[in-house]
């Protein structure tokens, strides 16, 4: 029984397995845990981690359970905790939960069912940065020596946050732009126009406006004419270079429209794979 609550706690040959068995899930592997039940408990929005979830579970032939955080008990009072004590109690064999507290997990650190962090907080998203690693292997067939760019709201992203530990792990080179109110003093900032051109990654982010406490003071248009990715900017990039996006995107904000699926974008081809992740995920907690 293992959880999965940030990729901080496992070793690079953990997170290899687990690209390993995506990509063995990705070519036709079939694994059953007909038996099992596992609930998705999102106690915040999400379209694509508690589908992709949900589709990973019904391919491994689980029982599953979907936790609607707005018609449940919580409306009445009753605690995060005691929420997930309550599926613990009924018998479900594991939990996907995301929550908006940063380390939610250490405040159920006694539930004895295995765990899957589907995002926490400002900090860990550890599926999303297996599916982002799967993408980036499948195209480069290496990690070593390969640089990305993370730009946007890094300051409020679990992804950027994850994934910049998680890449600079494996041995890529990580920098990050955007406006300098998103700014981290502690990553690599470099010029949005100069970055592009040398990066065999550019990872757009949304401006993520439920964890500001201050409204931005930018148009939409003047955000992406200094800070998206523009027809224009696609141009500067290298010419084996890709485009990602963990989604949701907000075509004409921090991506153009008509860049969002251009030849060079990896966008939906992320959220395919995010499917084998998270049966790459599940397998190892149940199996
Ligand atoms: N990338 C991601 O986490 O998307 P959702 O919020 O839709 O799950």
């Amino acid at each position: 029984m293992k959880s999965l609550r940030t990729l901080k706690e496992l070793e690079i040959s953990e997170i290899l397995e687990l690209l390993e068995d995506a990509r063995k899930f990705k070519n036709g592997m079939v694994y059953k845990l007909t038996d099992k039940v596992i609930a998705n408990l999102f106690f915040e929005p999400s379209t694509r981690t508690q589908n992709s979830f949900n589709m990973a579970e019904l391919k491994l032939d689980m029982k599953v359970i979907n936790f609607n955080a707005a018609m449940s008990s919580l409306q009445k009072g009753e605690t995060f905790y005691d929420t997930i004590k309550t599926f613990e109690a009924i018998g479900v064999d594991a939990l996907v939960i995301r929550h908006s507290q940063d380390k939610y997990y250490e405040e159920i650190s006694n539930i004895k069912v295995p765990i899957i962090n589907a995002g926490d907080g400002v900090l860990s998203h550890p599926s999303q940065t297996l599916l982002d690693l799967f993408t980036i292997y499948e195209e480069f067939g290496k990690f070593e020596g390969l640089k990305v760019m993370i730009v946007g709201d890094i300051k409020h992203s679990r992804v950027a946050h994850e994934n910049i530990d998680t890449m600079t792990r494996l041995g890529m080179k990580c920098c990050v732009s955007g406006a300098l109110e998103f700014k981290e003093d502690c990553f690599n900032w470099k010029d949005f126009d100069e970055g592009l051109q040398e990066v065999d990654v550019v990872m757009m982010l949304r401006i993520q406006h439920e964890r500001h406490n201050e409204k931005m003071q930018i148009s939409i248009s003047e955000y992406l004419e200094k800070y998206g990715l523009t027809h224009s900017r696609v141009k500067k990039m290298k010419p084996q270079a890709i485009i990602m996006h963990p989604a949701p995107f907000n075509r004409g904000v921090e991506i153009a429209d008509n860049v969002a699926e251009c030849e060079k974008s990896r966008i939906f081809k992320q959220i395919e794979n995010g499917v084998f992740i998270r049966q790459a995920i599940i397998k190892r907690s149940l199996s």
